[in-house]
């Protein structure tokens, strides 16, 4: 009987190899599955590649509705920021892709899967927890992690077993990229003293180039979800799509930090995400406006930890489910619009407004109209007050004493 695995397949060099590999040296009928998650610029190059690399099928599957409202947009609703930087473009995407992988399995009848994942990313890791816990028999080929060839090896396997080559742009970069953002890594990045040379940059123009004229958006959230970008635009992928465009004319989403990875590393990561960063200030923004203090520490507690639990490879974990749903909760009065200017790499909030909205001009207000009754005021610092004066004066840990210098 022929035994069949799904590749996680990008087109490129590495999982183009892969084929060959999985089918020549591990006897497997191969199934290409690629996501279009907002990456691919030459898909149909791709089918063809894998089909004269020795997959039995390709196939491309658009992706993007589904990354975006079933996995970007949640992880707006949480603020999702790694290391408060990141937002995650790279991380979100490979459940997504698990769970395509393991549905193409069950629909062929195949036994495993595979993908091109080196032994010291985190994606390997976030791959192989997602599809374990999707179909626990699975068997799971890493075949970067397996072969672990250099560049020049792979090259040489190609010519000798006549893959073709795609159009390699000789660069010392890897890259990540889907509609939610952009990452960069290795070669001279890999020195954090180094900085950025301006070639990695795809989405953002650099500071020096930028309009001098800055620009006025509008986003309007229903329910922390962006539904309409300048009153016109409501289509999620054009939302997304046209503010990577306008805010990365502006530079604005560029990333430069040191992170932590699941496997224990450091690495010096570049990321660009116009969107994914406007947006998360709007919608920060919005909170602000709509959520008390209460909600807004405790979100932003639950916050860090759903970012994290994306970036670990947690995504299909009761984990999840319990801080998603107390986000979801939060989300319920998160309506309105929020206006930015776009300026020289800012993403500056100018303007609020929500039907919901807990700000009240009668109270913030210092005019006439005020309405805030400050006469009840002395009451309430007399009793908010009560424990430090009680600690005071029972343990004098203040008298005659700056307080720097209390031991
Ligand atoms: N460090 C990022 C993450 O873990 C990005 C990984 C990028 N992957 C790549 N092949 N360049 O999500």
């Amino acid at each position: 009987m022929v035994k069949k695995i799904i590749l996680a397949y990008s087109g490129g060099l590495d999982t183009s190899v892969a084929v060959n590999i999985l089918k020549k040296e591990y006897g497997y009928e191969v199934y290409c599955m690629t996501a279009d998650l907002g990456n691919l610029p030459d898909s149909q190059d791709i089918v063809k590649r894998g089909l004269e690399a020795g997959a039995v099928e390709v196939q491309l599957v658009d992706a993007k509705k589904e990354f975006l409202e079933q996995y970007a947009f949640p992880a707006l609703k949480a603020n999702a920021m790694y290391q408060n930087k990141y937002p995650l473009a790279t991380a979100l995407a490979r459940p997504l892709i698990a769970k395509m992988l393991i549905e193409k399995a069950k629909e062929v009848g195949a036994s495993a899967v595979a993908h091109g994942c080196t032994g010291k990313g985190n994606d390997q890791v976030r791959f192989d927890i997602s599809l374990q816990t999707l179909k626990p028999d699975i068997d799971i080929i890493a075949t970067g992690r397996e072969n672990n060839m250099t560049r020049e090896e792979v090259i040489d396997y190609a010519k000798d077993n006549q893959i073709p080559l795609p159009p390699i742009k000789s660069s010392p970069y890897s890259t990540d990229e889907n509609i939610w953002g952009r990452s960069i890594e290795c070669g001279i990045l890999e020195d954090p003293w180094e900085a950025p040379p301006e070639e990695i940059y795809e989405w953002t123009t650099p500071l020096s180039n930028t309009p001098a004229e800055s620009e006025i958006i509008t986003i309007e959230f229903s329910q922390g979800i962006p539904i309409k970008l300048n009153g016109t635009i409501s289509d999620p992928i054009e939302i997304v799509n046209t503010l990577n465009t306008i805010a990365g004319k502006h530079g604005i989403g560029r990333i430069d930090m040191v992170e932590d990875r699941i496997v224990g590393i450091k690495s010096r990561e570049i990321y660009e995400s116009p969107a994914a960063s406007v947006l998360i200030e709007a919608h920060n923004a919005l909170e602000s406006l709509t959520l008390t203090r209460e909600q807004r520490d405790m979100k932003a507690i639950i916050d860090q930890e759903y970012a994290k639990m994306v970036y670990d490879g947690h995504w299909f974990s009761r984990f999840h489910a319990d801080i998603k749903s107390l986000i979801d909760s939060s989300q319920k009065f998160v309506n309105g619009t929020v206006r930015l200017q776009l300026w020289h790499g800012n993403a500056i909030v100018n303007g609020i407004e929500s039907t919901e909205s807990l700000y009240d001009p009668k109270l913030a207000t210092y005019s006439e109209d005020d309405e805030f009754d400050q006469s009840i005021a002395k009451g309430f610092i007399a009793i908010w007050g009560q424990p430090l004066k009680t600690q005071a004066k029972a343990q004098k840990h203040v008298d005659d004493k700056n307080i720097n210098d209390i031991s």
